[in-house]
């Protein structure tokens, strides 16, 4: 467990910190005013949302309403806690990190989360020892072995067997008073109908999964009789401590090869991983059988910019991989294609060929995004039917549109123009003619780009949402937060907000004292929870002038001392309205005499 972070550290840390360059590593800012912009790390989006303060030293989404300081950036990005991520802020920053702050395995704050990740290890430590050791296991490990899966595979991937019994693993834990509860929890037990629990899985290779840190959180099982009715694997539920979108199959041990080698390939299955893995290519992952998430992309990013797609050769790969070219539009990234020949996917071509022959085509035959589309659309019409010859051409087009390098567009203007025997003039007169039609799409969405790299704007837009009750919070929360004096008088008047998120606030303002600089605001901050951070940041993005005025002041607390008057006149005039069409005249009369009293008092306020 983490020791706690004195104070003094953490401000040290956040005084020598620049938030622009530490998110400059996970999103592309550009500079716009005052502030920077950039593509919204948490959600998709084409433009730009994001926005950070240099001044201030916050982000914030106008789009998604994140936001906070470098450290709730950490927390977010990286699933961390705020002890951890003042340490790896601390680390990007080259700042030192006194020995007694190191963390280990931290992202596992809870006790159950802890008792989850042992029970895994043990459980990865058991059905290893079962496969290599027991007659029981005897069977999968022949079957390994056929699959050229040796014991050095065995051993780093810590590859196991779950043998054919329903209590095995049930006992085990029993005889370690691991509680029914935790059994539940852990994912490794299913349950009959009868409510029992019983070991999930049966006679199946175990593969764990780890996450980025290496920490056992899952298991795949797959089975061993080609013929068997059930699904060929079969994955852990989602726990506490493993989620599928999350984890990148083989990602703890590929990280170190990623970065040396300056790219990741992406392989469907975990046989390919772990083959390509033996014959030498180390920087393969796998997801777990879904495409790349938001979350696994933000992974990869931070070790690479280059994805090669290494997928089944067979029709179904080639689809999948024209499907993922399509979706994966991640800017952060350039993609390749590394293409199995023989319809063979790549630990059935590393077994055939050898892996010589599979470390040459992953080294010299990574195909550009274009070059692969290209022959996936060749393939799938017909190039002597006229038809097809066009409508090839037409989708050929499309892609080669997107390209900006003169060179390489020339060389696929070439190959277009000799698939289809016709000159390449006329195929670049039919690109300039897409590029012109492409050319009045655009300025709509230039023009979104600079409304929102402007930041102002949006801010209107979208303060307008708020009543003026509520605008008048936010401005006075704002000034309250920024001028300690206007705190006191705000106290001595017992004063409170309307809505609750800014009286949560406003008393933690209170509790926390006066902020004088960036490195209070910070402290600040850090003690509120999660949707104050956002908050707060949202708060101090507003553009507003660097001095208030005791009238705006006064404004702002009496429009909110009045909103329950205010809230009981609209109240009493939709009455009003009703009472009329119905014709009720006593009514009207008796409302009208509560509006007229209600309108006395608000004046007098
Ligand atoms: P082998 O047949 O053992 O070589 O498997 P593979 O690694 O070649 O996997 P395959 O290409 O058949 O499938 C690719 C990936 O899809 C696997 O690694 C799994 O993640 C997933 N997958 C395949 N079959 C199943 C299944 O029956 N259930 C689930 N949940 N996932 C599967
Ligand atoms: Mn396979």
């Amino acid at each position: 467990m983490a020791t706690r972070i004195p104070q003094e550290f953490i401000d040290e840390v956040t005084s020598k910190t620049n938030i622009v360059d530490v998110l400059s590593k996970y999103v592309q800012l550009k500079k716009a005013g005052k502030n920077f912009v950039g593509l919204c790390p948490f959600h998709e989006e084409r433009t730009p949302s994001f926005t950070v303060t240099e001044e201030k030293q916050f982000f914030h989404c106008f789009s998604c309403g994140r936001g906070g300081n470098v450290y709730k950036f950490i927390m977010e990005m990286e699933s961390k806690t705020f002890p951890e991520a003042v340490i790896e802020v601390a680390k990007m920053g080259n700042i030192p990190i006194p020995d007694s702050y190191q963390t280990e395995n931290t992202n596992y704050q809870n006790s159950d989360s802890r008792t989850l990740l042992k029970m895994y290890e043990e459980t990865a430590k058991l059905y290893n020892h079962i496969l290599l050791k027991t007659e029981n296991g005897s069977h999968a490990l022949k079957y390994l072995n056929q699959r050229d899966i040796d014991d050095g595979l065995i051993s780093t991937f810590s590859l196991g067997y779950a043998p054919n019994n329903s209590d095995l693993l049930l006992q085990f834990f029993k005889d370690r008073s691991i509680s029914e509860n935790i059994l539940r929890k852990s994912g490794l037990f299913a349950e009959n109908q009868e409510g029992e629990l019983f070991d999930r899985f049966r006679d199946r290779v175990m593969v764990p999964i780890t996450d980025e840190a290496g920490n056992i959180v899952a298991f795949s099982g797959r089975i061993l009789d080609k013929n068997a009715s059930t699904a060929k694997y079969m994955n852990s539920p989602e726990t506490e401590i493993f989620s599928k979108s999350k984890v990148l199959f083989n990602l703890s041990n590929a990280k170190k090869s990623i970065r040396d080698n300056q790219n990741v390939i992406l392989f469907e299955g975990f046989m390919d991983v772990l083959s390509a893995y033996k014959s030498g290519v180390t920087n393969g992952v796998a997801s777990m059988g879904t495409s790349l998430t938001d979350q696994q992309l933000y992974t990869l990013s931070r070790l690479t910019n280059q994805i090669n797609i290494c997928y089944d050769g067979d029709d179904p790969g080639v689809e999948a991989t024209y499907r993922a070219l399509t979706q994966l539009n991640d800017e952060r990234f350039t993609y390749g294609v590394i293409s199995v020949p023989d319809q063979k996917d790549p630990d059935e071509y590393i077994r055939s060929e050898g892996s010589e022959k599979f470390s040459g085509l992953v080294k010299n035959g990574v195909q550009t995004p274009i070059s692969f589309i290209l022959n996936y659309f060749r393939r799938h019409y017909n190039l002597n039917n006229e038809h097809d010859q066009l409508e090839f051409l037409n989708q050929s087009l499309q892609e080669i549109v997107k390209l900006s390098s003169p060179v390489e567009i020339d060389m696929y203007v070439g190959r277009v123009a000799d698939e289809m025997n016709v000159s390449k003039d006329s195929i670049n007169k039919e690109l300039d003619a897409l590029r012109r039609s492409n050319a009045i799409k655009q300025p709509a969405e230039y023009k979104d780009i600079q409304r929102t790299a402007l930041g102002g704007s949006t801010t209107t837009v979208r303060s307008s949402k708020f009543d003026r009750i509520e605008k008048s919070e936010r401005c006075l929360l704002y000034w309250t937060i920024s001028f300690p004096e206007l705190k006191a008088n705000l106290k001595g008047n017992n004063f409170q907000f309307v809505h609750e998120n800014y009286q949560r606030i406003y008393e933690s303002l209170l509790a926390f004292g006066d902020i004088n600089d960036n490195t209070e605001m910070s402290d600040f901050m850090n003690g509120l929870d999660n949707d104050g951070k956002n908050l707060l940041a949202e708060l101090e993005m507003m553009q507003m002038p660097d001095e208030y005025t005791e009238q705006e002041i006064d404004d702002y607390i009496s429009n909110i001392n009045n909103s329950d008057l205010e809230s009981r006149v609209s109240d009493i005039n939709q009455q009003l309205k009703q009472a009329a069409m119905v014709g009720d005249n006593k009514l009207q009369l008796e409302l009208t005499k509560q509006l007229i009293d209600l309108r006395k008092l608000l004046t007098s306020n």
